[in-house]
């Protein structure tokens, strides 16, 4: 299969200052010129934050890491866990095709994806919420079929289950991952035929499900805030310094700035800037509403990527019409929408809706508002 570049790409990359700091971290496990080693959990790191790899992304990475460009894009595209066209801003449906999962019903799965999300793999959802594709085998043979969707395997899969797990995704629910047919783990399906005893010492999920319940959203991306930043290997704290970048990073780049020298100065403690660290912990403010949008109607907010049907509507009954009240939110402000927003929480500043609603507030186009304006987003 071909991995080419997606054809419409945005301006600019930047890490946010959460994940700058991780970035910095990581490259110091690496001896002195050898920081091209981190080159995979950065970039792993920039699809986890815009949920996939754009030029400008990998781009960013080499010069973080003083890398050719052209050696971070063969490994961009060397690697199919790399995305190099958009996600769903929900999930990414990752439907296993080898052989047990084909034997068990891998393609009536398929079929569930080309008629609820798109009629192609890698096509985003009219609502721009999901898309899907066939990988190869998962390792969860024995629970097959299965599905990667997020971080987690949802397994033992019938058209039936799978369809349903698409609608609660589509609320806004995060559905308890592993068997969707009441198996444990992978134990035969009509019981424990050896082993028995340990029948009576299961917990309420088995370890990787338990894991997923515990950490609470299966579907969150990674932006840097979820555990502290650890890195023991820093010893008594060294100097981490980031190379200046072509790239201009529009989204953060004040942040960015400030954080890009940074001294881990305590063992174990991060190379994390108290600037870095206050952007990402903006004390939330309700932002100015309205009553009914203005005489010359609402604006369409689907054009703003990750915001289908149900999230403008509920926009709407916030009090949110127009592009350039979204553009003018504070951070903040952010942050008060993003905890408010029932069944969505966080999509604003994972789907970066500000710097978006910016650009069509002053008349302009994104990528994605481009595509649904041409009917391509499905
Ligand atoms: S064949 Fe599907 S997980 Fe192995």
């Amino acid at each position: 299969m071909l991995r080419r570049l997606h054809h419409e790409q945005p301006e600019s990359f930047a890490f946010t200052p959460a994940n700058l700091a991780w970035a910095e971290t990581q490259i110091t496990k690496y001896p002195e010129g050898r920081q091209a080693s981190a080159v995979i959990a950065l970039l792993w790191r920039a699809q986890e934050q815009e949920g996939w790899l754009s030029r400008p992304a990998i781009e960013y990475v080499a010069d973080m890491l003083g890398m050719a460009r052209i050696r971070a894009l063969e490994v961009a595209t060397f690697y199919f866990m790399f995305q190099l066209k958009p996600v769903g801003s929900v999930a990414n449906f990752q439907i296993c095709g080898t052989l047990s999962c084909m034997i068990m019903g891998a393609e009536d799965l398929i079929a569930v994806c080309k008629e609820k999300i798109a009629p192609e793999p890698h096509m985003l959802s009219a609502d721009g919420k999901f898309s899907w594709e066939e990988v190869e085998c998962l390792g969860a043979c024995s629970n097959a079929p299965m599905a990667q969707i997020g971080k987690d395997y949802y397994e033992d899969l019938t058209v039936e289950s799978f369809s349903d797990l698409i609608d609660r995704m589509a609320a806004g629910e995060v559905p308890v991952p592993g068997p969707q047919n009441g198996r444990y783990a992978a134990e035969p399906l009509d019981g424990l035929t050896s082993l028995t005893e340990y029948d009576s010492g299961r917990t309420q999920y088995n370890a990787s499900v338990a894991r997923a319940v515990e950490l609470g959203d299966t579907l969150k991306r990674i932006d840097g805030t979820e555990v502290p930043l650890t890195a023991p290997w820093l010893g008594k704290g060294r100097t981490v310094e980031v190379k200046a970048r072509k790239t201009p990073a529009r989204n953060v780049a004040d942040a960015n700035a400030k954080a890009a020298k940074t001294t881990a100065q305590d063992k174990g403690r991060p190379a994390v800037t108290s600037e870095a660290m206050a952007a990402t912990e903006a004390t939330p403010a309700k932002p100015k509403t309205m009553s009914g949008p203005r005489e010359t109607g609402a604006d369409d907010l689907k054009q703003i990527k990750g915001v289908g049907p149900k999230l403008e509507s509920l926009l709407n009954s916030m009090g949110f019409y127009h592009f350039d009240q979204v553009a003018k939110w504070t951070e903040a402000e952010v942050a008060w929408v993003d905890e408010n927003l029932e069944g969505f929480k966080g999509r604003v500043s994972r789907d970066g809706w500000v710097d978006q609603a910016r650009t069509l507030s002053e008349g302009g186009e994104t990528a994605f508002s481009k595509k649904v304006k041409k009917g391509d987003v499905y």
